[in-house]
């Protein structure tokens, strides 16, 4: 029998295969966006024939869009690394019994980091298939697939005892982007505190604070603003541009700083959850200039005494993340600038009233 797309088993070890049709099935999955499908149907040819070069290089564009390419300048970032690791073992040590649930596993890093050293049972969940099925084959490369086991499934989608063999000890995440909360850190906390941890539970990190500051930068204002150029208005295409943040090395573009850093959120994991927030500051500039832009960032507690920060000057993978104003105001230092700072449980945002409104 030929096997179709069809009839296809679970299995990527089939025994008749027809390799133009599964080659053409990924390919439409791919134009569809179905990026995790379209890589799943060239793995399910490479089971059989793991030289066929077209689905190798199929899968490789497939994967290329599914998975973000900051994994590795991530896996790159030694500070993130040590403070994690450091955090991480004086936890551990406190109580190498504790079951361990890595949430958003990744490589598998932060949970063979807890496994090294010395927890007794570690469970991490990657929601990312392609990623779940690489954490597999970190894992049990390292040797840890005694101690680790690796869900692949988005932790929300969890359940005790079903994927987890009780509620766990410790939480150990590394869900944050630079705005903090873009990879949806408030409410898988919050869902995990409900449904997978004990109620004395360890939570990794376990406050958070966001920053913001006023900037006057047209490098970084050209980076999501066009106006007249070349001969020809392009401002319509700005409405293209970016609304909320982007991410980007304040110091890496000529600008300055038009006041002091803010605190505009403090977040404790430990009760939070995903309800929207707003913060309503008066900020008074400490130079003239003109406000292109916000400039925010976090700081992330660990345990106590262990911090990891975005802040400007910090050479992390996580840049800041860069707010630009369409219309950038004049500020000066006689008057404060109304600035409301707000999140929806995932997306921070500031808003600034215009300038008359504001002196
Ligand atoms: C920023 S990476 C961190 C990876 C790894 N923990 C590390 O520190 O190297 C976050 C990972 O979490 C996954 N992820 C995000 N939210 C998740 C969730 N609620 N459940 C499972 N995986 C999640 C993403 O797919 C991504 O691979």
């Amino acid at each position: 029998m030929t096997l179709t797309r069809d009839t296809a088993p679970a299995q990527d070890a089939v025994p008749a295969f027809d390799v133009a049709e599964f080659l053409a099935w990924g390919s439409d999955l791919h134009d569809q966006g179905r990026y995790e499908d379209a890589a799943r149907a060239y793995r399910l040819i490479l089971g059989v024939d793991r030289h066929n070069q077209e689905a190798l290089l199929g899968h490789n564009r497939a994967v290329r869009h599914a998975v973000p390419r900051w994994h590795w300048e991530m896996l790159h970032d030694e500070e993130r690394a040590e403070r994690y690791d450091h955090a991480i073992r004086r936890a551990v040590t406190a109580n190498p019994d504790a079951l361990v649930l890595d949430i958003g596993a990744g490589s598998g890093l932060l949970a063979m980091m807890a496994a090294r050293a010395g927890a007794r049972g570690v469970v991490a969940c990657e929601g990312q298939p392609s990623v779940a099925e690489t954490a597999v084959e970190v894992v049990r490369t390292a040797g840890y697939d005694d101690t680790v086991r690796v869900v692949p499934k988005m932790s929300t989608r969890m359940t005790v005892p079903g994927d987890l063999p009780r509620r766990a000890d410790l939480l150990v995440t590394e869900i944050v982007d630079c705005g903090l909360l873009g990879e949806g850190i408030l409410g898988t906390i919050a869902h995990a505190r409900e449904h997978l941890l004990a109620p004395d539970a360890t939570i990794m990190p376990y406050r958070a604070r966001v920053y913001a500051q006023l900037v006057e930068s047209v490098p970084l204002h050209r980076k999501n603003h066009v106006g007249k150029l070349h001969g020809f208005d392009l401002a319509p295409f700005n409405r293209l541009s970016t609304l909320e943040y982007f991410d980007s090395r304040l110091h890496r573009h000529e600008h300055r700083t038009l006041s002091e850093p803010l605190r505009v959120f403090d977040f404790d994991f430990r009760t939070a959850d995903a309800s929207p927030q707003r913060t309503e500051l008066r900020v008074r500039p400490t130079s003239a200039g003109r406000l292109h832009a916000i400039a925010f960032w976090f700081e992330m507690d660990l345990v106590p005494g262990v911090t990891l920060t975005n802040a400007p000057g910090v050479e992390s993978h996580w840049k800041q993340a860069i707010q630009c104003l369409p219309v950038p105001p004049l500020v000066q230092p006689g008057d404060p600038v109304a600035v409301t700072a707000l999140h929806d449980g995932r997306h921070v945002r500031f808003e600034v009233a215009p300038a008359e409104e504001t002196a």
